[in-house]
């Protein structure tokens, strides 16, 4: 591992030594612990959404087990991710899933040296779920207990098992529940560019494809129809693109659908599902990637991190390798299982915490709007 990038190299952004840095509010800053190193055991856990996810990461980079018990089937009938069954479905799948994740990495419960765990954003019920469940075992073998940001988890997926990572980068995070643009100079040292004003892009993705009919959860349902569609076929518009700055706004393109669709019905037109699903696609390629280029040349970096749900999606990928080869800037973007929510980015946060020093104290409690800082 090159410790110099990982750790405590230029990115270094705070004094160490300082003892009133406490990174954020839940986290106690302590001595700074040499003993975090390549070999270091941590169990990740995530439970913010609908995904039941635990993992066993070795020196923050190495998965040795990543177990994801997806929850789409639950809610699927209902359309949407529904807070109580949620709830209820990690209850039942976290146990089982951290003994999986353990037995996969040839581990056990001893082998651990810290545990981390994902205290929001998210669903309230279900960060509870997980955040029990990790000081549990925190405190049951008097390991430390590491509280994660979700939003830096996800920019963490793109170290895993990626040696090359490095910052400083511009990091575009895009899921179901967020969309923005960081300017990330090391650990811990984000600067929010923008981020969408509305509608996060995964939730356009998902509300779209509820309106045409299509099932639960729309993001891969549209990406995989846009395949058989035509992306020129309707020019949807691509809101704010020409604007300064690095916001976005996903409802006039939302609306733009569905107008189209009703106009067509009202009309007696036939209803092209792939052309339409082609079309809105593209236009949220061309405005993720003129805003990401934007903030690439505004902050002077030549790294772009790509990471949350709507990086698996194939037409933004495929958007973004093209305009940073153009450009000569190195993209990196993480595996599809790793864009999704998962265990192992998890760990990896926490793992990079834990060689700053910081620690969460078991008192901390979940926190539905914790901002990324
Ligand atoms: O990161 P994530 O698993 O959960 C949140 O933190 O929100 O992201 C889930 C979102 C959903 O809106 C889903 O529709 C979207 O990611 N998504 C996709 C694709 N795969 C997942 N959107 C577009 N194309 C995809 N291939
Ligand atoms: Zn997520």
């Amino acid at each position: 591992m090159d410790r110099d990038d990982w750790s405590f190299g230029e990115s270094w952004n705070v004094d160490p030594s300082d003892p009133t840095w406490t990174g954020t509010e839940t986290a106690v800053k302590e001595q700074r612990v040499e003993e975090w190193d390549d070999e270091t055991l941590v169990l990740g856990i995530e439970t913010s959404c609908d995904e039941t996810s635990a993992s066993v990461v070795r020196g923050g980079r190495d998965i040795l087990s990543n177990v994801i018990a997806s929850q789409t089937e639950l809610h699927g009938e209902y359309g949407g991710i529904v807070p109580e069954v949620a709830a209820r479905a990690h209850v039942e799948a976290l146990t089982p899933a951290i003994r999986e994740a353990l037995v996969r990495a040839d581990a056990t419960f001893w082998d651990l040296d810290a545990v981390a765990v994902t205290l929001g954003p998210g669903l309230i019920g279900s960060l509870l779920v997980g955040v029990a469940e990790a000081k549990a075992i925190a405190s049951v073998l008097d390991i430390p207990f590491v509280g994660v940001n979700h939003l830096e988890a996800h920019i963490y997926s793109n170290f895993l098992g990626n040696y090359s990572a490095k910052w400083p980068a511009v990091v575009l995070v895009i899921s179901g529940g967020h969309t923005m643009l960081v300017h990330a100079r090391g650990h811990g040292d984000y600067e929010i560019l923008g981020g969408t004003l509305d509608d996060a892009a995964g939730e356009a993705f998902d509300k779209v494809a509820r309106f045409l009919g299509l099932d639960y959860p729309g993001g891969p349902e549209i990406d995989r129809l846009s395949l058989l569609g035509n992306p020129d076929a309707v020019r949807f518009p691509r809101s704010m693109v020409g604007e300064p700055g690095f916001d976005v706004s996903y409802s006039g393109l939302k609306t733009s659908v569905t107008n189209y669709v009703r106009k067509l019905e009202h009309e007696g037109n036939e209803i092209n599902v792939a052309d339409i699903a082609a079309s809105f696609q593209q236009a949220v390629v061309d405005i993720e990637v003129a805003k990401t280029l934007a903030a690439v040349d505004h902050t002077m970096v030549g790294t772009l991190f790509l990471c949350g749900g709507v990086a698996a999606n194939s037409g933004l990928r495929t958007g973004l390798e093209k305009a940073c080869l153009d450009r000569s800037i190195t993209l990196h973007v993480p595996s599809i299982e790793l864009c999704t929510d998962n265990a192992a980015m998890v760990a990896s946060c926490g793992m990079a915490l834990l060689r700053r020093g910081i620690y969460t104290s078991l008192d901390a409690a979940p926190d539905p709007n914790l901002p990324l800082k």
